[in-house]
């Protein structure tokens, strides 16, 4: 494959990551490994609350400093940022910031979506919203019945804007401007997307966006963010309040208790609670500023580039690569065998073997409904997708 020189600056990022002097790492879509840069920022951290208990002014930069370059990334303002622990609570404060009545209704792909967006839904019915699902064609979320679904009573639409399996980009754009003609918000869970793919909220109409920080954002566990757009936010009542929530103008202590009749914090700041993850914040904030020096434009580019290689080189080894020949659809996931409800084992024992013989050998994959996922990251290169096709023709041979 020939190689654009801008991928070579690209290329540098892996020396920042030192589980690939162990590794062919292609299982992003599970978890990230961590580049030093990001470790350094961690150890900072907890030296400074080890040696000096920590400053909270400084903590409440970072927060700040790292609301900032979230919003960059998906081209949101700050103000609709706000912190969440994982993309579960993102969702759920969306789905409980609405005041449902009977006759609303929510609609989306439950056969592909993670059962952390859907439980949210189901969870709602209590209070009358009707879960409509439609079922999935040929592995895609069908964003055109989901268009034709939408009704009068349709408040929320929402998607995963990459399935984690099969890991088939969803047509977000389409479907944001349906929604938006009709003033239905488009809810997105970008788990396997945002770091990764450019994500760009305005140009694609997203609403609202939730996603944790230890996949494509190449930070830690327990923590994420929510993007809801202005316009939005400000009619939603956050069904969890707390002191960041609350608006007692700039300055105002962490334990100000203002007056009963409060007034919410300005767009997605209402959905603050109270302290932090600090330590998940200083990983991000390190880690956001590579993905944005890189830029995520030419970070899709690059990592598409390796997917579609890897795909090519799959299917002319003769596997069942989901999808056949890489189109628009496939990304940075690529995955190989039939879906089914297992997310250990494949039903085809040809594959389980595959995926022993990958693993014996290093390189870090998962199974997801029955396929094999590689997923794919900066950290990446055509090396590693070399090695994995060639440790698959030599399986294949046995
Ligand atoms: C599409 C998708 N949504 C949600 C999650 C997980 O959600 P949470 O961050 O709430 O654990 C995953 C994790 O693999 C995922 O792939």
């Amino acid at each position: 494959m020939n190689k654009p020189v801008e991928w070579e600056a690209i290329e540098a990022a892996r020396r920042n990551y030192p589980a690939l002097e162990r590794w062919t790492y292609m299982d992003v879509a599970g978890r990230c490994i961590l580049s030093r840069a990001t470790r350094a920022a961690i150890d900072a951290h907890l030296d400074e609350r080890m040696m000096n208990g920590g400053d909270k002014e400084k903590f409440f930069a970072l927060i700040e400093r790292a609301r900032g370059k979230f919003a960059q990334l998906i081209n949101a303002g700050p103000d609709e940022i706000a912190y969440a622990k994982n993309i579960s609570d993102g969702l759920n404060m969306i789905a409980t910031a609405f005041d449902w009545k009977r006759g609303d209704n929510v609609i989306l792909c439950g056969d592909l979506e993670h059962p952390n967006n859907v439980y949210p839904w189901l969870n709602m019915r209590r209070y009358g919203l009707e879960v409509k699902s439609v079922k999935p064609r040929d592995g895609h979320i069908p964003v055109d019945e989901m268009v034709k679904l939408i009704g009068r009573g349709t408040r929320v639409v929402t998607v995963s804007t990459v399935t984690f399996a099969p890991g088939f980009r969803t047509d977000v754009d389409t479907l944001g401007r349906a929604c938006r003609e009709r003033g239905v918000l488009l809810l997105v869970d970008a788990a396997q997307s945002c770091g990764v793919l450019h994500t760009d909220v305005r140009k694609s109409n997203i609403d609202a966006l939730a996603v944790s920080t230890q996949k494509g954002l190449l930070g830690l566990y327990g923590m994420g963010f929510l993007y809801c757009r202005r316009e939005w936010a400000e009619k939603l009542q956050p069904a969890y309040l707390a002191r960041f929530g609350v608006d007692l103008g700039e300055g105002a202590h962490e334990a100000t208790m203002g007056d009963d009749n409060f007034k919410l914090m300005p767009a997605a700041r209402r959905f603050d609670l109270g302290n932090y993850n600090y330590v998940g914040t200083a990983a991000v904030d390190a880690s956001l500023t590579e993905l944005l020096a890189y830029g995520t434009p030419r970070i899709e580019r690059y990592v598409t580039g390796l997917g579609h290689a890897l795909a090519q080189g799959l299917l002319d080894l003769g596997l069942p690569v989901t999808g056949g020949k890489p189109g628009p659809a496939v990304g940075t996931i690529v995955t190989v065998g039939r879906m089914s409800a297992d997310h250990y084992g494949a039903s085809d024992e040809r594959i389980n073997g595959l995926y022993a013989h990958l693993t014996e050998n290093r390189v870090k994959l998962s199974i997801r409904r029955g396929v094999l996922r590689f997923s794919l990251h900066l950290y990446n290169n055509m090396d590693d997708v070399e090695r994995v096709l060639e440790l698959t023709k030599t399986f294949l041979k046995k």
